[in-house]
C-alpha cells in the first residue's frame, strides 16, 4: 500500500501479504496478514520504526524511494516479519543508526549480521528527539519475545506497539472498519502467540495504562483510532475469569469416540454448558486456540492407535500445553480395540495445565448404556464445577 498519514508527520507503510496462509510454518492465516512499518518525520530528524518480511521487501523499499534520509531505524521486535528487511534499509541509508532494546542487540547481531557500530541500544523509558517529535521507548518484554518494546510519540499520543495488539488481517483499510473481523483476528493472534505470556501481558497493560493514548498502531493489521476497543479486549483475555465453556478436540477412526463425544456435547448442553467441538482431522487449529482463551474445561477425545492416542490428538494436547490457557478442569474420553494407554499418555502431555481431572472414560469398542451413563455423570460433574465457580455463559 502507499504510505498513509495517521497523524501529521507519522505515516504507516503497510505491506500486505494477501495470499499468505501459514505463519512460521505453523499458524494458519485464513485472512492473510500485513506488516506495518512507520515513518516518523520530525523537524530535526527522521525515523523508520520496523520494516517488513523479506518476501515483501521491495514494496517497502519502493515506498521509501522518496525518503532521502533516515537518522534512526528502530527495531521493536527481532522476528523476521518485522526485522528481516533491516539489512536492506541500513544499506540504503548508510548513516542511519539501528535502535533496539538491550536484549535485542544479540538477536540483531546473530540473526541479521548488522555491524555492531551501527547499533544504538536504548533503555526502558529512554527518549530520542526528532525535533518536534519524540520517540519514547517502553520496554514490553514477552509480547511475545524477551526483547520486545513499544515506541510512544507523546506529541501525538500515538503508541507503535509492534505485535502487541496486532491482528493477522490483510486489508487495504488503514483503520479498523470491520470490528467483528478484527476482533476475531486479534483474538486468534492473542491465542496463538500471546497467550503463554498472559501474566507478562497483564503487567505490560498496567505499564501502558500510564500513557495517554489516542492511537495504537500495531505492526500487523489495521491501526486502532479507538484504542479502548483492543485494550479492553486484551484486558478480558488476560483476566483470570473463565466462561461456562468446554473445549472438546477429538478424532474418531471407526465412530466409537465420535458417538461418545457427541453424546457428551448433548448432555452438557442439557445442563447449560456450551461446548466447542473440534474434529481434529479437519479443524483449523487457530479456531481451537481461540476457544481456549475463555474456556474453563478441556475434554480430549481419542481413539487408540498402537496403544496410545491418535497422533492428531498428541499434537492438539501438546499445543494446548504449550499455549498455557486458563483452564481449570479437564477430562479424557476415548475408545480402544484390545488395549490402551491413551489416558496415561495424554495426561503426560499436559503438565503445564494446572487442572483438576474430573473424569476419564475409556470404552472397549462401541459405547454401551453404561458408557452413556458415565458420560452423563461426567457432564454433571463439569456443570456442577462450573456452577460452583459461578462461570457465566457466553452471550
Ligand atoms: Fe509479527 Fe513476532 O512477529
Amino acid at each position: 500500500m502507499n504510505a498513509r498519514e495517521i497523524a501529521k508527520g507519522i505515516k504507516v507503510i503497510s505491506t500486505v501479504h494477501w495470499e499468505r496462509r501459514l505463519f512460521d510454518s505453523l499458524i494458519p492465516l485464513p485472512d492473510g496478514t500485513s506488516y506495518n512499518a512507520y515513518l516518523i518525520q520530525g523537524s530535526k530528524g527522521t525515523a523508520l520504526v520496523d520494516t517488513t518480511d523479506p518476501e515483501l521487501k521491495h514494496e517497502l523499499l519502493d515506498q521509501l524511494e522518496s525518503v532521502e534520509h533516515i537518522d534512526y531505524l528502530v527495531t521493536q521486535h527481532s522476528e523476521q516479519d518485522h526485522s528481516g528487511t533491516i539489512p536492506d534499509v541500513l544499506a540504503r541509508y548508510p548513516k542511519a543508526k539501528l535502535v533496539c532494546s538491550s536484549k535485542a542487540k544479540d538477536l540483531v547481531l546473530t540473526h541479521l549480521d548488522v555491524a555492531p557500530e551501527r547499533i544504538r541500544v536504548v533503555e526502558d523509558g529512554e527518549e530520542i528527539s526528532l525535533g518536534d517529535k519524540t520517540l519514547q521507548f517502553v520496554y514490553t518484554p514477552w509480547v511475545h519475545w524477551p526483547e520486545t518494546m513499544c515506541t510512544y510519540i507523546p506529541q501525538d499520543k500515538c503508541l507503535l506497539s509492534c505485535d502487541f495488539f496486532g491482528s493477522h488481517v490483510a486489508t487495504s483499510d488503514m483503520y479498523v472498519t470491520n470490528k467483528e473481523l478484527v476482533y476475531e483476528a486479534a483474538k486468534r493472534y492473542f491465542a496463538e502467540i500471546m497467550m503463554p505470556f498472559r501474566n507478562m501481558i497483564r503487567r505490560n497493560l498496567d505499564k501502558l495504562s500510564g500513557l495517554e493514548i489516542d492511537v495504537i498502531a500495531p505492526s500487523h493489521g489495521p491501526v486502532y483510532n479507538e484504542p479502548d476497543f483492543i485494550v479492553d479486549a486484551y484486558k478480558d483475555w488476560v483476566s483470570p475469569s473463565m466462561k461456562n465453556e468446554v473445549v472438546l478436540p477429538y478424532i474418531t477412526m471407526h465412530g466409537s469416540t465420535e458417538m461418545m463425544v457427541k453424546y457428551l456435547v448433548n448432555s452438557l448442553a442439557d445442563r447449560g454448558v456450551t461446548t466447542h467441538l473440534f474434529d481434529l482431522s479437519v479443524t483449523d487449529i487457530g479456531k481451537l486456540a481461540i476457544s481456549l482463551v475463555d474456556a474453563a474445561t478441556l475434554v480430549v477425545g481419542t481413539p487408540t492407535v498402537h496403544i496410545g492416542p491418535h497422533p492428531g490428538v498428541f499434537y492438539a494436547a501438546h499445543l494446548a500445553n504449550m499455549l498455557r490457557p486458563k483452564l481449570k478442569y479437564a477430562a479424557i474420553v476415548g475408545s480402544y480395540g484390545w488395549s490402551s494407554k491413551a489416558i496415561e499418555q495424554i495426561s503426560g502431555l499436559i503438565p503445564n495445565l494446572k487442572v483438576d481431572v474430573l473424569g476419564t472414560i475409556l470404552q472397549k469398542g462401541a459405547p454401551t448404556e453404561d458408557t452413556y451413563k458415565q458420560l452423563d455423570e461426567l457432564a454433571e460433574k463439569i456443570a456442577n464445577a462450573h456452577k460452583e465457580d459461578e462461570l457465566v455463559t457466553t452471550e
